[in-house]
């Protein structure tokens, strides 16, 4: 493969940079690996603009040799990957940097020679020398990324909620909403993410993408998306603390539908307000939302929870841990407890034993050499799933993921791993 092919890594420059030119023909690779309609030249500035903002790192895979008459012309990768890296909360409000995968793309013509496996190793084994702990990805397909030591860490559903007469929220409100010109969420969008962000066990800082997305201002095709409308939620204090971004399906949608771009409340008051808001809205009968949590408090709060119709339960976050003892060590725990837990990683990254000792939630992580028995073993990939406290240990083992040469370790561990609330993540990537 050596001689075929070269790796390039690079980040995306100003417009007279060699990165640009590079990362114009790198989003063309994506696009061929994605089935994405061609870019137009606007969108492409656009997106690289936002690279540039998040400090993404691309890397493509070249032709090294002459391409065949007439195909993409060898400066076109045919594999591409990229990273980008923020905050991930661990629970308890803690913050640990994570290393973002994204964008993973190889050609058809060029599948199944190894270029997947080779770019994730070498970048995995990258971040790990440069003292990252975690890595991250959302995954199109569930059977990829186990093998390379990721496991399910958070989940999300779909939903489409009956705003119909039947839908009563036993909520007395504190706040109020009110309609704005989403164009403000451009702004504000990130200082309310930051609020939640603080709030949610799972949540991963957002991309640049994301304010220009929710606020109309960027569409898919580079264009601005003027169906976006926008609510606002003001606490008591008439501070802004929740929005939600949603769109109108048009008046051919039977029964009339809103669908939600983006929600995101910094309170629980302000999570059921934007509903009750939702509920409210004027010859609208449903409202749909793809990102929905799956632990949802709504349907606790609903008269009827059968308003809420949820489908394409799936995995969201997936969690690759790139240094055992760091990422234990991070961590705040619910119980206080010792497990000694044995990691198993082929990639060779984060194994070992590790002795985990919690004191008052505060943790002490150790290295074990010699030959002291584990309460229990696991794959690095089950690691990353229990990780956040969002999958059950007890469950892992009976599914024969996690073994526990210690009876009851795994509901010990069930204990020490809980978090605040449900694990969810806000940011797709
Ligand atoms: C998925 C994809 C990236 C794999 O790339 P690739 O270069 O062919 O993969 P490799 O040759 O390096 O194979 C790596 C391993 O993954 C396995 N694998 C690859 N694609 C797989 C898939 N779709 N499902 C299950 N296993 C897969 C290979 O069998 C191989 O296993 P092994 O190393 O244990 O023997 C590529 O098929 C692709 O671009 N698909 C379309 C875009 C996509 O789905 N991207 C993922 C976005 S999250």
């Amino acid at each position: 493969m050596a001689e075929k092919y070269e790796i390039r890594r690079f980040r995306a420059a100003e417009k007279a940079g060699a990165g640009y030119a590079w990362g114009t023909e790198w989003l063309r690779g994506v696009g061929v690996g994605f089935y994405d309609d061609r870019h137009k030249d606007e969108f492409v500035d656009k997106v690289l603009a936002m690279y540039r903002v998040d400090n993404r790192e691309m890397t493509g895979v070249y032709q090294t040799g002459d391409v065949a008459a007439h195909s993409l012309a060898s400066d076109v990768p045919v594999a591409t990957f990229a990273t980008l890296r923020k905050e991930l909360n661990i629970g308890y409000g803690r913050q640990l940097p994570a290393h973002m995968v994204t964008a993973v793309t190889v050609r058809g013509t060029h599948r199944r020679q190894g270029l997947l496996r080779r770019m994730m190793t070498e970048d995995l084994t990258a971040a790990r020398a440069d003292g990252m702990a975690i890595a991250a990805l959302t995954a199109s397909e569930a059977s990829i990324y186990g093998r390379f030591g990721y496991g399910v860490a958070t989940f999300e559903r779909s939903i489409t909620v009956d705003t119909g007469p039947r839908f009563q929220l036993r909520h007395s409100a504190t706040g109020r909403a009110e309609i704005a010109d989403p164009r403000v969420l451009l702004d504000l969008a990130p200082e309310v993410f930051a609020r939640v962000h603080r709030l949610t066990p799972g949540s991963l800082g957002r991309q640049e993408a994301y304010r220009q997305r929710v606020s109309g201002a960027l569409s898919k095709d580079g264009t601005e998306d003027d169906g976006v409308k926008c609510a606002l939620h003001y606490d008591a204090d008439g501070t802004v603390d929740g929005y939600v971004s949603y769109k109108f399906a048009g008046w051919e949608a039977k029964p009339p539908t809103v669908k939600i771009v983006d929600l995101l409340a910094a309170s629980d008051a302000a999570q059921l307000e934007l509903w009750q808001f939702l509920g409210g809205i004027d010859l609208v009968e449903r409202v749909s939302w793809q990102e929905a949590p799956v632990d949802d408090p709504l349907g606790w709060a609903l008269e009827d929870p059968r308003c809420i119709e949820a489908s394409d339960h799936r995995d969201m976050l997936w969690l690759r841990i790139l240094d055992t003892e760091a990422a234990l060590a991070a961590r705040r725990y619910a119980a206080d407890g010792t497990l000694v837990v044995r990691i198993l990683d082929g990639l060779d990254l984060a194994g070992g034993t590790f002795e985990l000792a919690v004191h008052d939630g505060g943790a002490t992580v150790s290295r074990v050499e010699g030959d002291r028995a584990p309460d229990l073993v696991m794959d690095v990939a089950a690691l990353g799933s229990i990780y956040l406290g969002g999958v059950c240990p007890v469950t892992l083992a009976a599914a024969g993921r996690i073994s526990q040469p210690t009876e009851g370790a795994a509901l010990t561990a069930r204990r020490m791993f809980g978090v605040e609330r449900a694990p969810h993540c806000l940011t797709h990537f």
